[in-house]
């Protein structure tokens, strides 16, 4: 059975394997309020993870969210689970009176791109700039 829930400590190998799978790295960071981090898992084995940023909107005076590291392990994809993910950040984001949520995704992730539409994402025509400071 999946099970949403919160990150936790002794997650952390769990969780490195699907980063490392998805994303070549690994959890380095420490926990933070700011960071709501959720996790799938299977026989408390992490097989799906994301991480929700609540911001301050200083000029509209409200709150956003913005998600990061959206992913499932490859043998456990279209099952459902990403989707089980979202919706509990829809809930979460009720509750901590997010107003609108964000995130960036490169062209090429067809999956999460229909994925993102299907659950009422609109893609917002704009370019990221970043510079590396440090
Ligand atoms: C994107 C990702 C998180 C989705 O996880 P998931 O648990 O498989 O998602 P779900 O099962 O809830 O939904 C996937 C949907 O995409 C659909 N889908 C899968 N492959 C697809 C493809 N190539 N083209 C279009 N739709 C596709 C599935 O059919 C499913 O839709 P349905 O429920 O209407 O059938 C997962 O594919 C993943 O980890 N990908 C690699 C990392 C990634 O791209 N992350 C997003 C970064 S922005």
């Amino acid at each position: 059975m999946v099970i949403i829930r919160e990150y936790k400590d002794s997650d952390l190998q769990s969780l490195n394997k699907l980063l490392l799978q998805v994303y070549s790295h690994t959890r380095e960071g420490i926990t933070t309020k700011e960071n709501i981090e959720l996790v799938a898992t299977i026989d408390n084995n992490v097989v799906g993870y994301l991480i929700l940023n609540k911001i301050y909107n200083t000029v509209e005076n409200n709150y956003y969210g913005h998600i990061n590291y959206v992913c499932v392990l490859e043998q456990y994809r279209n099952q459902g689970i990403a989707t089980k993910l979202f919706k509990e950040v829809f809930k979460i984001c009720k509750e901590k009176d997010i107003v609108y949520l964000e995130l960036t995704s490169n062209q090429s992730r067809v999956a999460a791109h229909y994925l993102y539409q299907k659950l009422g994402f609109n893609i917002r025509k704009t370019d990221v700039f970043r510079i590396p400071i440090a």
